[in-house]
């Protein structure tokens, strides 16, 4: 049987965590890297770790940073991997606004950095790079692989960078590398900041009665939300294609952040208009309006197809917050 060997960056992440589940389910060797911090950081992934002094063990976590491009090559050319998956980000659209440079150094440098890493180090790698619905900003919906990009803030902008560094060496280096450029998905993983997350949070502590308010900005906008489960599917399913290429990832359904919302404390028996309340803090500079999937592309090519749609999510996510302790 040939090697099978993931290096996965993003790894105590929500997606790196799903990714990370369902290729040891496809026996492979994994390799995650994780960031020093002075707590642990590995919640998500607790479940699957595996002491290394066990008997064969076959997930593995390595320090490093997406800005260390010398420890990245190090790494890269040691684990000789056979699959990278690039995941790792500052995800977070709005923080971008507040951390611009920063976020153009890990979002947009640093995958520079990482394709770099396999150049140099002359491994015969497949690669993965977490593209995003966000590249498409102010095009309207629905949007496919042939829309234009038209980014609204530091993140989108950052992320096209590593758009097209991907394609790019994939056309100078022949390198097989693909752009999933996945629509919103969410699950009881998402970081509790997203919008999704932080309805279902509060929608279970008022329900607990711990809470009386949640406070949102904008509700207008409208989002493609899918189950980032699926979504991992897609990623390794790209990899398995004779032949790089660039995906949309999407349910090609569209619901507005108050219809989430809405659905979401009903699902509780609660008044939406009773509890929610906006608070302009969290409006952003520049807002993406509406973004729509068209996934015809990855239904035909990769056989994906999303199967959880939005109103089941909000569901499952309230469901899993009100079981939380937390
Ligand atoms: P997430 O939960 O925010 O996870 C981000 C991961 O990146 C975490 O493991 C984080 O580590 C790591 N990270 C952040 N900065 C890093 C750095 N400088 N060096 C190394 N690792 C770093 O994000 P997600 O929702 O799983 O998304 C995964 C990827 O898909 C991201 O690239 C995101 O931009 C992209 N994406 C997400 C969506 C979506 O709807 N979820 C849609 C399209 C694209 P810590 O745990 O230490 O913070
Ligand atoms: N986070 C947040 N918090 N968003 C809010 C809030 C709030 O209190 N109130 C309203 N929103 C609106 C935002 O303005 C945005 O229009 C929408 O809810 C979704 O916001 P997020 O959940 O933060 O996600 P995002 O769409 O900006 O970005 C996510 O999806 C992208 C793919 O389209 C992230 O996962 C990105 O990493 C990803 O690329």
């Amino acid at each position: 049987m040939s090697r099978k060997v993931a290096f996965i960056t993003g790894i105590t992440g929500q997606d790196g965590s799903y990714l990370a589940e369902f290729l040891l389910s496809k026996d492979y060797e994994v390799h995650g890297l994780i960031r020093r911090s002075s707590t642990f950081n590995t919640s998500r992934i607790d479940h699957i770790y595996q002491d290394p002094h066990t008997e064969n063990p076959r997930l593995f976590l390595h320090f490093g940073d997406l800005i260390d491009g010398v420890g990245l090559t190090t790494l890269i050319r040691e684990l000789q991997p056979t699959e990278v998956y690039n995941l790792a980000a500052q995800s977070h659209v709005q923080v971008s606004f507040s951390m611009p440079q920063y976020t153009g150094q890990v979002d947009g440098v640093g995958v520079v950095g990482i394709l770099e890493a396999i150049r140099s180090a002359e491994v015969n790698t497949r690669f993965y790079q977490a593209s995003t619905s966000e590249l498409f900003g102010s095009t309207p919906p629905p949007q496919n692989e042939e829309s234009s990009f038209r980014p609204r803030s530091p993140y989108a902008a950052a992320k096209l960078m590593a758009y097209w560094a991907t394609v790019n060496y994939r056309e100078a280096y022949g390198l097989h590398a693909s752009n999933g450029i996945l629509f919103n998905h969410e699950s009881p993983r998402r970081g509790e900041t997203f919008v999704t997350r932080k309805i279902s949070r509060a929608v279970a502590a008022i329900a607990k009665g711990s809470k009386e308010k949640l406070f949102l900005g904008n509700l207008e906008s409208v989002r493609d939300w899918g189950y980032a489960k699926e979504y991992v599917e897609s990623m390794w399913l790209m990899l398995q294609q004779d032949s790089p290429s660039d995906y949309v990832v999407a349910t090609g359904v569209g619901a507005s952040v108050r219809d989430f919302a809405k659905a979401a404390f009903s699902h509780a028996d609660l008044d939406w208009e009773e509890h929610l309340e906006i608070d302009k803090k969290y409006l952003r500079p520049t807002e993406v309006d509406s973004l729509i999937g068209d996934p015809s592309k990855a239904k035909k090519l990769l056989r994906w197809e999303a199967k959880t749609k939005w109103q089941e999510l909000a569901k499952l996510m309230v469901d899993s917050d009100l079981q939380s302790k937390n």
